[in-house]
Protein backbone atom coordinates (compact mmCIF):
# COMPACT_ATOMS: atom_id res chain seq x y z
CA UNK A 1 0.00 0.00 0.00
CA UNK A 2 1.42 3.29 -0.75
CA UNK A 3 2.38 5.77 1.83
CA UNK A 4 -0.63 7.94 3.12
CA UNK A 5 -0.80 11.48 4.16
CA UNK A 6 -0.87 11.30 8.16
CA UNK A 7 -2.52 14.70 8.19
CA UNK A 8 -5.06 13.41 6.48
CA UNK A 9 -5.69 9.94 8.62
CA UNK A 10 -3.44 7.35 6.94
CA UNK A 11 -0.05 6.11 8.61
CA UNK A 12 2.63 7.30 6.90
CA UNK A 13 6.14 5.04 7.05
CA UNK A 14 8.11 7.34 9.46
CA UNK A 15 5.00 6.01 11.99
CA UNK A 16 4.34 3.07 14.23
CA UNK A 17 1.17 0.79 12.02
CA UNK A 18 0.03 -2.25 12.12
CA UNK A 19 1.55 -4.90 9.50
CA UNK A 20 0.07 -7.68 10.44
CA UNK A 21 -3.68 -8.44 11.88
CA UNK A 22 -6.23 -11.36 11.85
CA UNK A 23 -8.46 -12.86 14.58
CA UNK A 24 -7.45 -15.58 16.87
CA UNK A 25 -10.92 -16.43 18.49
CA UNK A 26 -14.20 -15.22 20.18
CA UNK A 27 -14.35 -16.54 23.26
CA UNK A 28 -16.92 -16.91 26.16
CA UNK A 29 -14.68 -17.23 29.09
CA UNK A 30 -11.18 -15.76 29.88
CA UNK A 31 -10.38 -19.68 30.60
CA UNK A 32 -11.06 -19.59 26.65
CA UNK A 33 -8.74 -17.11 25.66
CA UNK A 34 -5.73 -17.24 23.86
CA UNK A 35 -2.26 -17.72 25.89
CA UNK A 36 -1.28 -14.60 27.92
CA UNK A 37 1.86 -14.27 25.83
CA UNK A 38 2.16 -10.63 24.60
CA UNK A 39 1.45 -7.57 25.64
CA UNK A 40 -2.38 -6.95 25.55
CA UNK A 41 -4.79 -4.14 24.90
CA UNK A 42 -8.61 -4.28 25.49
CA UNK A 43 -11.27 -2.55 24.19
CA UNK A 44 -14.30 -1.73 26.36
CA UNK A 45 -17.12 1.03 26.07
CA UNK A 46 -20.70 1.42 26.45
CA UNK A 47 -22.62 -0.59 23.32
CA UNK A 48 -22.43 0.78 19.58
CA UNK A 49 -19.98 3.44 20.68
CA UNK A 50 -17.81 1.94 17.86
CA UNK A 51 -14.89 -0.39 19.51
CA UNK A 52 -15.06 -3.01 16.63
CA UNK A 53 -15.08 0.25 14.14
CA UNK A 54 -11.74 1.46 15.86
CA UNK A 55 -9.66 -1.14 16.04
CA UNK A 56 -10.23 -1.66 11.79
CA UNK A 57 -9.03 1.11 11.53
CA UNK A 58 -6.40 0.95 13.65
CA UNK A 59 -5.34 -1.82 11.72
CA UNK A 60 -6.75 -0.78 8.86
CA UNK A 61 -8.81 -4.00 8.00
CA UNK A 62 -12.23 -3.38 6.98
CA UNK A 63 -14.40 -5.69 8.58
CA UNK A 64 -12.00 -7.59 10.58
CA UNK A 65 -13.77 -6.82 13.70
CA UNK A 66 -17.45 -7.06 12.86
CA UNK A 67 -18.84 -3.76 13.07
CA UNK A 68 -23.01 -3.46 13.64
CA UNK A 69 -25.64 -0.83 13.22
CA UNK A 70 -27.62 -2.47 15.78
CA UNK A 71 -26.19 -2.25 19.25
CA UNK A 72 -24.84 -5.90 20.86
CA UNK A 73 -23.35 -7.42 18.30
CA UNK A 74 -20.27 -8.25 19.92
CA UNK A 75 -20.73 -10.66 22.90
CA UNK A 76 -17.85 -12.59 23.30
CA UNK A 77 -14.66 -11.67 24.26
CA UNK A 78 -12.85 -11.60 20.46
CA UNK A 79 -9.11 -11.66 20.60
CA UNK A 80 -7.30 -10.51 17.39
CA UNK A 81 -3.45 -10.85 17.03
CA UNK A 82 -1.32 -8.24 15.94
CA UNK A 83 2.16 -7.20 14.28
CA UNK A 84 3.28 -4.19 14.55
CA UNK A 85 5.64 -2.32 12.62
CA UNK A 86 7.85 1.20 13.80
CA UNK A 87 9.64 4.07 12.48
CA UNK A 88 13.44 3.03 11.94
CA UNK A 89 12.82 -0.43 10.77
CA UNK A 90 14.74 -0.85 7.53
CA UNK A 91 17.82 0.98 8.84
CA UNK A 92 18.48 -0.42 12.42
CA UNK A 93 17.23 -4.01 12.18
CA UNK A 94 13.67 -4.79 12.92
CA UNK A 95 11.26 -2.51 14.95
CA UNK A 96 8.63 -5.37 15.61
CA UNK A 97 5.66 -5.50 18.52
CA UNK A 98 3.82 -8.29 18.35
CA UNK A 99 0.48 -7.48 20.89
CA UNK A 100 -2.51 -8.78 21.07
CA UNK A 101 -5.96 -7.44 21.58
CA UNK A 102 -9.50 -7.71 23.02
CA UNK A 103 -12.28 -6.44 21.79
CA UNK A 104 -15.12 -6.38 25.06
CA UNK A 105 -18.57 -6.83 24.72
CA UNK A 106 -20.04 -3.20 25.14
CA UNK A 107 -22.49 -2.53 28.26
CA UNK A 108 -25.55 -1.26 28.75
CA UNK A 109 -27.65 -2.83 25.67
CA UNK A 110 -31.08 -3.27 27.24
CA UNK A 111 -32.09 -5.24 24.23
CA UNK A 112 -29.86 -8.38 24.83
CA UNK A 113 -31.83 -10.83 27.09
CA UNK A 114 -31.44 -10.00 30.88
CA UNK A 115 -29.81 -13.61 31.64
CA UNK A 116 -27.12 -12.88 28.65
CA UNK A 117 -26.17 -9.35 29.64
CA UNK A 118 -25.99 -10.26 33.20
CA UNK A 119 -22.75 -12.52 32.55
CA UNK A 120 -20.81 -10.44 30.65
CA UNK A 121 -19.93 -8.03 33.21
CA UNK A 122 -18.31 -11.06 35.59
CA UNK A 123 -16.53 -11.84 32.37
CA UNK A 124 -15.25 -8.48 32.02
CA UNK A 125 -14.58 -7.70 35.42
CA UNK A 126 -12.75 -11.18 35.33
CA UNK A 127 -11.01 -10.72 32.24
CA UNK A 128 -9.76 -7.08 33.78
CA UNK A 129 -8.49 -8.46 36.97
CA UNK A 130 -7.20 -11.90 36.02
CA UNK A 131 -5.40 -11.37 32.50
CA UNK A 132 -1.66 -11.24 33.17
CA UNK A 133 -0.68 -9.84 29.97
CA UNK A 134 -2.74 -6.84 29.85
CA UNK A 135 -1.58 -3.97 30.03
CA UNK A 136 -3.47 -1.01 28.37
CA UNK A 137 -7.35 -0.14 28.36
CA UNK A 138 -9.04 1.71 25.50
CA UNK A 139 -11.84 3.30 27.36
CA UNK A 140 -14.25 4.37 24.59
CA UNK A 141 -16.83 7.49 24.38
CA UNK A 142 -19.12 8.13 21.74
CA UNK A 143 -18.37 12.19 21.67
CA UNK A 144 -22.03 13.11 21.38
CA UNK A 145 -23.18 10.65 24.18
CA UNK A 146 -20.62 11.87 26.73
CA UNK A 147 -19.77 9.71 29.95
CA UNK A 148 -22.03 7.72 31.78
CA UNK A 149 -22.21 5.81 35.00
CA UNK A 150 -20.47 2.73 33.91
CA UNK A 151 -17.27 4.40 32.52
CA UNK A 152 -16.68 5.83 35.93
CA UNK A 153 -17.15 2.56 37.21
CA UNK A 154 -15.11 1.22 35.23
CA UNK A 155 -12.19 3.53 35.59
CA UNK A 156 -12.76 3.22 39.61
CA UNK A 157 -12.74 -0.49 38.74
CA UNK A 158 -9.61 -0.74 38.00
CA UNK A 159 -8.42 0.64 40.71
CA UNK A 160 -4.51 0.24 41.14
CA UNK A 161 -4.32 -2.25 38.60
CA UNK A 162 -0.97 -1.64 36.41
CA UNK A 163 -3.02 -0.71 33.32
CA UNK A 164 -2.84 1.95 31.67
CA UNK A 165 -5.97 3.49 30.98
CA UNK A 166 -6.33 5.92 27.33
CA UNK A 167 -9.89 7.00 27.33
CA UNK A 168 -10.85 7.59 23.31
CA UNK A 169 -13.52 9.66 21.80
CA UNK A 170 -15.07 8.04 19.30
CA UNK A 171 -17.07 9.24 15.80
CA UNK A 172 -15.17 12.66 16.96
CA UNK A 173 -16.15 13.30 12.59
CA UNK A 174 -19.45 14.44 14.38
CA UNK A 175 -17.73 17.26 16.62
CA UNK A 176 -17.00 20.86 15.05
CA UNK A 177 -13.46 22.17 15.20
CA UNK A 178 -14.74 24.51 18.42
CA UNK A 179 -16.11 21.74 20.19
CA UNK A 180 -12.95 19.51 20.57
CA UNK A 181 -10.88 21.06 23.20
CA UNK A 182 -13.47 21.58 25.75
CA UNK A 183 -14.81 17.75 24.62
CA UNK A 184 -11.44 16.57 26.04
CA UNK A 185 -11.45 18.92 28.95
CA UNK A 186 -14.50 17.91 30.27
CA UNK A 187 -14.08 14.15 29.42
CA UNK A 188 -10.93 14.04 31.56
CA UNK A 189 -12.65 15.62 34.47
CA UNK A 190 -15.69 13.65 34.14
CA UNK A 191 -13.56 10.39 34.63
CA UNK A 192 -10.90 11.94 37.02
CA UNK A 193 -8.03 10.97 34.66
CA UNK A 194 -5.13 13.68 33.22
CA UNK A 195 -6.42 15.45 30.15
CA UNK A 196 -2.93 13.68 28.58
CA UNK A 197 -4.72 10.35 28.67
CA UNK A 198 -7.70 11.28 26.87
CA UNK A 199 -7.61 11.06 23.08
CA UNK A 200 -9.90 12.18 20.32
CA UNK A 201 -10.61 10.07 16.89
CA UNK A 202 -12.86 9.36 14.17
CA UNK A 203 -12.85 5.74 12.47
CA UNK A 204 -14.27 6.89 10.00
CA UNK A 205 -11.82 9.81 8.25
CA UNK A 206 -8.97 8.55 10.30
CA UNK A 207 -8.63 11.74 12.57
CA UNK A 208 -6.36 11.14 15.83
CA UNK A 209 -5.20 7.77 15.29
CA UNK A 210 -1.95 7.54 13.59
CA UNK A 211 0.67 10.89 13.76
CA UNK A 212 2.39 12.65 16.31
CA UNK A 213 0.22 12.59 19.58
CA UNK A 214 -2.05 9.97 18.26
CA UNK A 215 -3.73 6.92 20.00
CA UNK A 216 -1.67 4.28 17.95
CA UNK A 217 2.22 5.75 19.39
CA UNK A 218 0.43 6.12 22.65
CA UNK A 219 -0.70 3.17 22.99
CA UNK A 220 3.33 1.62 21.60
CA UNK A 221 4.37 3.58 24.36
CA UNK A 222 2.13 1.54 26.54
CA UNK A 223 3.16 -1.51 25.32
CA UNK A 224 6.48 -1.80 24.83
CA UNK A 225 7.57 -1.05 28.48
CA UNK A 226 7.57 -3.26 31.44
CA UNK A 227 4.77 -4.24 33.54
CA UNK A 228 4.52 -1.83 36.40
P1 LIG B 1 -21.03 -3.41 19.96
O1 LIG B 1 -20.00 -4.45 19.64
O2 LIG B 1 -22.39 -3.75 19.43
O3 LIG B 1 -21.04 -3.02 21.39
O4 LIG B 1 -20.67 -2.09 19.13
P2 LIG B 1 -19.23 -1.43 18.90
O5 LIG B 1 -18.85 -0.61 20.07
O6 LIG B 1 -18.24 -2.46 18.45
O7 LIG B 1 -19.56 -0.41 17.71
P3 LIG B 1 -19.33 -0.61 16.14
O8 LIG B 1 -17.89 -0.48 15.81
O9 LIG B 1 -20.05 -1.82 15.67
O10 LIG B 1 -20.02 0.74 15.57
C1 LIG B 1 -21.34 1.07 15.90
C2 LIG B 1 -21.89 2.08 14.88
O11 LIG B 1 -21.17 3.33 14.97
C3 LIG B 1 -21.75 1.63 13.42
O12 LIG B 1 -22.92 2.03 12.76
C4 LIG B 1 -20.54 2.39 12.93
O13 LIG B 1 -20.57 2.62 11.53
C5 LIG B 1 -20.63 3.70 13.70
N1 LIG B 1 -19.31 4.32 13.87
C6 LIG B 1 -18.21 3.73 14.45
N2 LIG B 1 -17.14 4.56 14.43
C7 LIG B 1 -17.55 5.71 13.82
C8 LIG B 1 -16.90 6.98 13.51
O14 LIG B 1 -15.70 7.21 13.75
N3 LIG B 1 -17.66 7.93 12.92
C9 LIG B 1 -18.98 7.72 12.62
N4 LIG B 1 -19.64 8.74 12.07
N5 LIG B 1 -19.62 6.56 12.90
C10 LIG B 1 -18.93 5.56 13.48
MG1 LIG C 1 -18.30 -4.54 18.51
Amino acid sequence: MAATNPERGGAGRDEWRVVEARFETSAPTLAAAPPADRPELAVAGRSNVGKSSLLNALCRRQGLARTSAAPGRTQLLNFFAWTLQGPGADAKGSAKLEVRCADLPGYGYAAVPTAVRDSFAPMIERYLLERASLRALLLLVDVRRGVDDRDVQLVEFLGDRPIDVLVVGTKGDKLSTGERGLWARQTAEALGVERSRVHLSSAKSGEGLFGRGGLLPALVARLRTEPR
